[in-house]
């Protein structure tokens, strides 16, 4: 599904990602793994289309994606990608069904259908009663949930996602990963998610190790 080949960026003419190689299949859980600083999280937007590379290609099944222009992004982005931030990034005056709503809304869908998918989303993860509420009324690990739905709305083919389980315990983070992998069996979702956790980690299908802007 996705091939990164021969990845090159720096920020400040200092190189981040040397020389990135990968491959993830279709409906693979991969997660990406290594120390801080190590490149994952602009290895994540780079895929995401949400930076910019200095060279190489970034394939999505067949089509090298770094040369869309603007439209061709935001359309790829909104339409295939789910992202799952490592700070959630919830909008803070909208209420949390209206944040999961707001990608189906951009893509077309009527609030009627997108409320109805939005609800179905909180039930599976436990916070329908957190629809109403705002994101400052909500413990952390509630508004990574709403992120998690929010990434999910427009059944994307892809989804990554930075330290989802960042804000969760870990009977709540096992949880998250039994249901991205139902998420998968049923929508045929890739998942490429950044974990520091080991235990995480080994339930993903493949770990791809990443040091110092190198896979290893
Ligand atoms: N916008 C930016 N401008 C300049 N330097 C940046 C920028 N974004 C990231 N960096 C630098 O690139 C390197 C890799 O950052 P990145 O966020 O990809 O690390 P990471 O592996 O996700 O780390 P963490 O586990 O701490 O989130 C770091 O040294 C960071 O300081
Ligand atoms: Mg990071």
């Amino acid at each position: 599904m996705i091939q990164v080949k021969k990845v090159f960026k720096s920020f400040n003419q200092e190189p981040i990602l040397k020389n990135i190689n990968i491959q993830i299949e279709s409906n693979e859980i991969v997660a990406l793994q290594g120390p801080s600083g190590a490149g994952k999280t602009t290895l994540l937007k780079s895929i995401g289309l949400l930076d910019t590379i200095d060279s190489g290609s970034i394939i999505f099944e067949q089509k090298n994606i770094t040369l869309f222009n603007h439209q061709e992004k935001c359309f790829f982005r909104n339409q295939q990608i789910g992202f799952i931030f490592q700070f959630h990034n919830l909008l803070p005056e909208f209420s949390g069904l209206e944040n999961i709503l707001i990608p189906s809304l951009i893509s077309g869908k009527s609030f009627q259908q997108g409320e109805k998918n939005g609800m179905a989303l909180m039930e599976s993860l436990n916070i329908s009663d957190q629809a109403h509420k705002k994101p400052s009324e909500m413990s952390g690990g509630e508004q990574q949930r709403v992120a998690i739905a929010r990434s999910l709305i427009n059944s994307p083919k892809l989804i990554l996602a930075d330290e989802p389980t960042g804000n969760l315990d870990s009977f709540q983070s096992t949880e998250l990963f039994k249901l991205f992998n139902k998420i998968r069996n049923k929508f045929s979702t890739t998942f490429l998610i950044i974990t520091h956790n080991k235990n995480l980690a080994k339930l993903a299908d493949r770990i791809i190790n990443i040091k110092d802007g190198q896979i290893i």
